[in-house]
């Protein structure tokens, strides 16, 4: 039976999850989180469905059944779109799970044209499918696949030619097609926001899912009474399926605190 004081878990396949792990820190300063990056078998985008699907099942289950957490964020848009079904159906723990944020671009929208930058995983995924024809009668909805580009960002190498090279690839047919939102559809990419938004100009608007899920995880738990009301500041822990040790050295920049990073059991 879960217990208030328990944990939260979240997940991605590297460090992009910890964008998210940043805005559920900031709205829920109390919660105990623990973050698993599974570097070793990323990119999951550009991995066979079935291999994302055994791990995210692997990883979630260590997270609830022996760290205890009371809820699952899958903190990956890759993940969700091939394993959340998965994970509902399996585990007995509210699963939060983040997916591009096309609604709010196809209201924020003035041209009707939105880009989706996404890995390839996500959007050849059944659900981005659905996701799209939802939205897609009203606005123009283009899908970006931005093979590599996570893997860059993982790298840590933020300023990298290579890197600005890949995001001019990526943005230059959307603003050329008149996109004026492009929704970050990777949870990595909200680390070079700062790029994307030179390289789309000042009047395209970027915008990701991150905050909507802290908000999501708020109600989930409050919903079901798990909201940790025990007004201290909670803690972070992070596993990592790689060498601890580097691992550490990719999510530390990331983060303000400090980052002690444990090997994820086999
Ligand atoms: N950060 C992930 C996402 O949101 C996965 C990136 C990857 O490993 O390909 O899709």
């Amino acid at each position: 039976m879960a217990s208030a004081s328990d944990p939260v878990g979240v997940f991605d396949s590297g460090i992009g999850g910890l964008s998210v792990l940043q805005e559920i820190r900031r709205l829920l300063p109390a919660e105990d989180l623990c973050y698993v990056a599974d570097a070793a078998y990323m990119p999951y985008g550009e991995k066979p469905k079935a291999l994302v699907r055994e791990r995210a099942l692997k990883i979630a289950r260590f997270l609830v059944d022996e760290q205890h957490c009371k809820a699952i964020v899958v903190a990956c848009n890759t993940a969700t779109g091939i394993a959340v079904d998965l994970l509902r159906k399996q585990l007995d723990v509210p699963v939060i799970a983040i997916e591009p944020a096309i609604k709010p671009a196809s209201e924020l929208t003035k041209t009707g044209v939105v880009g989706v930058m996404a890995t390839p995983g996500t959007l050849s995924g059944e659900k981005f499918g659905e996701l799209h024809s939802r939205f897609s009668r009203d606005t123009k909805i283009i899908s970006q696949p931005c093979p590599g580009l996570a893997k860059a960002i993982e790298s840590g190498k933020l300023n990298s030619i290579r890197l600005r090279k890949l995001l001019t690839r990526f943005i230059k047919p959307l603003v050329d097609q008149n996109a004026d939102v492009i929704v970050l559809g990777c949870t990595h990419y909200p680390f070079v926001r700062p790029l994307i938004r030179e390289l789309a100009g000042q009047d395209v608007r970027i915008i990701d899912s991150g905050e909507a899920v802290a908000r999501q995880l708020q109600r989930k738990l409050a919903a079901s009474g798990l909201e940790n009301g025990s007004g201290q500041e909670g803690h972070e822990r992070f596993w990592c399926s790689s060498e601890p040790g580097a691992c550490r050295g990719s999510i530390a920049p990331f983060w303000t605190r400090d980052v002690c990073t444990m090997a994820l059991p086999a």
